[in-house]
């Protein structure tokens, strides 16, 4: 008798303690849209990079077992920095609680739940544009051949007018292709105008290649006759990449300046795929209500590109760069890094050396991915004085899948069977701050090549 009551007791307790823990199901409106909305809508809608929508249920259930995999193998939502190093505040990477929500909808049968659990939608901006412009430029027009890939369609420069009629305090740009399939990237700086401007026809630095395409090293290339054609800019301003597709600065409390009487230089790099289309450019730009306190500026620096020095032998499959290095003239505040390499970039990493010798790595991105070009938003105080160092490690051997040949010596180059060392950064500095005198820079970068 006594056992029976045991066991009896034993078995209600079980039942009474199941009730405790609700049991509800994870479900697609409760628990992983709110997930969806904040990490990946931001490229998994129409009209933006990623190839399937994940706004609704419909179109997401579909995917259901590749999201499991996606976000389990840490594949989704594309992120590269080292935790270790930084912060970060536009980090997408997920918690993993996430993961585990997602595993376990996923795993429980991908339920789509009850519509009344499910957030608001989030009003994106319209399809194509992930800022609101409240001006858009219309740029040039480009009939993209329907050469093979890998066919080579040279760098060239467009100059547009912007129609600014007077000195504008710009919070965002966003860079537009229209067919991002073709577009290798597009960025854009300003200069003032001057009388030999020709409007909307591009200029080409047209170079002699060998059989694999690679530029065969001369004097330099030049564009319409001018070896630097950012001379009198103050440098690359925004670029559209994949994964880079816009510029906000408003995040930072600050905004740019655009010169009334300067024109927009586009430089425009097509890779076609095959499928020759026609490309229309537009640039956004969200304006500042009131001129700001602080001003935006984007910089760059680069290894040097002397190819007795940047230079990756055959088969290695971990060559040092020589490094990038910049000095702060002024006090700043960093509040972006973007690693740029091609395919046989390897890992990048961005160095503060304060003035009192500290050294901090403020970026690392030890499994750096050519096809992620993707931007660190983050705020450090750099005092005068400080260095920045970029190092970068490039992989020449066949154990890089995306190595296109490793018996071949590599020189600094355009296309992306080149190679290029470049670290962007933005920072934020007064607004009477001369942007051409932030940083002194050992190898100061030319035509943006
Ligand atoms: C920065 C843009 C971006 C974000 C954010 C992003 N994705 Fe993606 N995603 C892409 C692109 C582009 C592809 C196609 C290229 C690829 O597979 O690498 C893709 C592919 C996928 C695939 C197909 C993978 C495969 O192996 O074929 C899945 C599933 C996916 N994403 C899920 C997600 C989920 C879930 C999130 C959020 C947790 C997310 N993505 C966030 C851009 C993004």
């Amino acid at each position: 008798m006594f056992t029976k009551f045991c066991f009896a007791t034993l078995m209600l307790g079980g039942t009474a303690m199941a009730a405790q823990i609700p049991s509800s199901p994870v479900t697609f409106n409760k628990d992983v849209l709110p997930i969806l909305q904040k990490n990946c809508q931001g490229c998994h809608r129409p009209g933006q990079i990623a190839p399937m929508s994940l706004l609704s249920y419909k179109e997401a259930r579909p995917w259901a077992k590749a999201m499991k995999t996606a976000v389990a193998t840490r594949k989704m939502p594309p992120w590269f920095a080292d935790p270790q190093y930084g912060h970060f505040t536009n980090d997408r990477s997920l918690k993993q609680s996430d993961i585990d929500t997602i595993v376990k909808w996923v795993d429980g049968g991908a339920l789509e739940g009850n519509a009344k659990d499910a957030p608001a939608p989030i009003e994106w901006p319209p399809e194509g544009w992930v800022i609101r412009p409240d001006i858009i430029v219309q740029g040039p027009t480009f009939e993209v051949p329907a050469h093979p890939k890998n066919d080579v369609v040279e760098w060239m420069w467009v100059t547009i007018p912007t129609g600014f009629t007077k000195d504008t305090w710009v919070t965002a740009i966003q860079i537009r292709p229209e067919h991002t399939a073709v577009t290798h990237h597009m960025c854009i700086a300003f200069k003032p105008h001057t009388p030999d401007a020709k409007y909307f026809e591009p200029l080409w630095a047209p170079k002699e290649r060998d059989d694999e395409g690679a530029a065969i090293p001369t004097a330099g290339p030049t564009f319409g006759g001018r070896t630097n054609f950012l001379a009198g800019s103050n440098g690359l301003e925004d670029c559209y990449l994949p994964g880079m597709i816009a510029d906000d600065y408003s995040i930072h409390r600050a905004a740019k300046l655009i010169p009334t009487g300067w024109d927009m230089m586009i430089n425009l790099h097509y890779t076609p795929n095959g499928k020759g289309v026609t490309d229309h450019v537009q640039v956004g730009f969200t304006l500042a209500k009131e001129p700001p306190e602080r001003r935006y500026v984007s910089l760059l620096t680069s290894a040097t590109q002397d190819p007795s020095r940047f230079r990756i032998p055959p088969n290695e499959s971990n060559w040092q760069s020589p490094p990038a290095e910049a000095t702060f003239n002024v006090d700043a505040e960093l509040v972006f890094m973007m690693p740029h390499m091609h395919v046989r970039g390897k890992d990048m990493t961005y160095t503060l050396e304060y003035p009192d010798g500290r050294k901090q790595v403020i970026l690392n991105v030890p499994h750096y991915d050519f096809n992620w070009q993707l931007g660190y938003d983050t705020s450090i105080k750099v005092p005068k004085g400080t260095k920045l160092h970029v190092d970068a490690h490039y992989d020449n051997s066949p154990n890089n899948k995306f190595n296109p040949n490793p018996n071949r010596t590599v020189y600094y180059g355009e296309m992306t069977w080149e190679e290029m060392m470049s670290g962007f950064f933005g920072v934020v500095v007064d607004r009477n701050v001369n942007p051409n005198k932030i940083i002194s820079s050992r190898n100061p970068v030319g035509s943006g090549g």
